[in-house]
């Protein structure tokens, strides 16, 4: 293993010795395999390639104080990425066959997981593909799933930055029934474009509004959105966007810290209204927002250049269960010994 500079580390790809496979062939999933090659050996024809059936995950361990790592809630990966499995009628990958395989493939590159004090983490990206042949428009009759990890830096190397959100009412992510309830590639092309031009005009992501009515907060390119304000953590209620994970979380401690918890529509007029607007997912926890630009109607709704007392008080909260700094009350956390 090469010399890693785990303070140096970004967010990108970065190979590590280890991935762990599993094939399903013939109607059953097979036995975990342990493998050296960072490629796979594809069929041209495989349904992942032309009908985008495929869907993957995102999920973190981290190494505390004592030494351990521990992975954060990969039962709730296992769960989401089943849902995806039924969205677009892909085998099922049993919740074990999932867990067993993300956590062979953390305990292979033990040596990859960054120290304590670096505040980074090791990504861990399951993916499951459909790899048999079609060439009509039909499910795959055979599936593979693959498991690899990586470093990954701090998502805030200079700290906790506010960074700004821009709402483009000309680009849906996903349809209002259509499959942005799931963690399926087709979204994530669905939302490049619009992704990339926020970005060369300087915002971080892109604020979609709900793709029916362009009334009510969807999501922030690839996180969930919040606000909080008369001590209330409110988040939006739609069927398309993705159910994050780390948003559950942050509900669950919200309401332990003391602050209501409401998951509804959320009218696009209730922007003026919130005194602490964040974004939230596995990547950053709470990426706090500085303001949100409505491009359509050239209008600024700023919540201040620093990050609120909530935001920061709940991203600390989550960090150091993750970290093991604090007891693990709500049973999130395996130790990989
Ligand atoms: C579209 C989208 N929304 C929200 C999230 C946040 O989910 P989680 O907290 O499970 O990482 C992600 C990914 O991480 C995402 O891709």
């Amino acid at each position: 293993m090469e010399n890693i500079d785990w303070k140096k580390l970004g967010f990108g790809y970065r190979d590590t010795d280890y991935n762990v496979r599993c094939y399903y062939k013939d109607g059953e999933w097979g036995e975990l395999e342990v493998s050296t090659s960072a490629t796979i050996n594809l069929h041209m024809a495989a349904t992942a390639l032309h009908y985008g059936q495929e869907a993957f995950e995102g999920l973190k361990a981290f190494k505390g104080k004592d030494g351990k790592v521990r992975i954060f809630r990969m039962d709730e990966n296992a769960k989401r990425m089943q849902n995806s499995c039924d969205g677009i009628l892909m085998a099922k990958l049993p919740i074990e066959k999932f867990t067993a395989a993300v956590r062979l493939a953390v305990e292979k590159n033990i040596d990859f997981v960054p120290p304590y004090d670096s505040g980074a983490s090791l990504y861990i990206r399951p993916l499951l593909i459909g790899s048999g042949p079609q060439i009509g428009v039909k499910p795959a009759n055979e599936f593979l799933f693959v498991v690899f990890v990586m470093p990954v830096g701090p998502y805030f190397p200079q700290g906790f930055v506010p960074t700004n959100l821009v709402i483009y009412r000309e680009y849906d992510r996903a349809a209002p029934q259509g499959t942005g309830k799931y963690k399926v590639g087709g979204n994530y092309a669905a939302s490049m474009y619009e992704g990339q031009l926020a970005k060369h005009e300087g915002f971080s992501a892109v604020l979609y509004l709900d793709s029916r009515e362009k009334k009510y907060i969807d999501e922030c390119g690839p996180a969930n959105f919040f606000g909080i304000k008369n001590n209330t953590y409110i988040t939006p209620k739609s069927e398309s966007i993705l159910p994050s994970i780390t948003n559950k979380s942050l509900m669950t401690l919200a309401e332990e810290m003391g602050l209501k918890v409401e998951q509804r529509k959320i009218p696009y007029e209730e922007l003026a209204d919130f005194n602490e607007v964040g974004a939230c997912g596995t990547a950053a926890v709470i990426s706090p927002i500085k303001g949100v630009y409505d491009s359509d109607n050239d209008k600024w709704f700023k919540y201040g250049e620093e990050p609120g007392d909530w935001s920061i008080k709940l991203y600390n909260k989550l960090r150091a269960i993750q970290y093991g700094d604090e007891p693990d009350k709500y049973g999130w956390v395996e130790i990989i010994e």
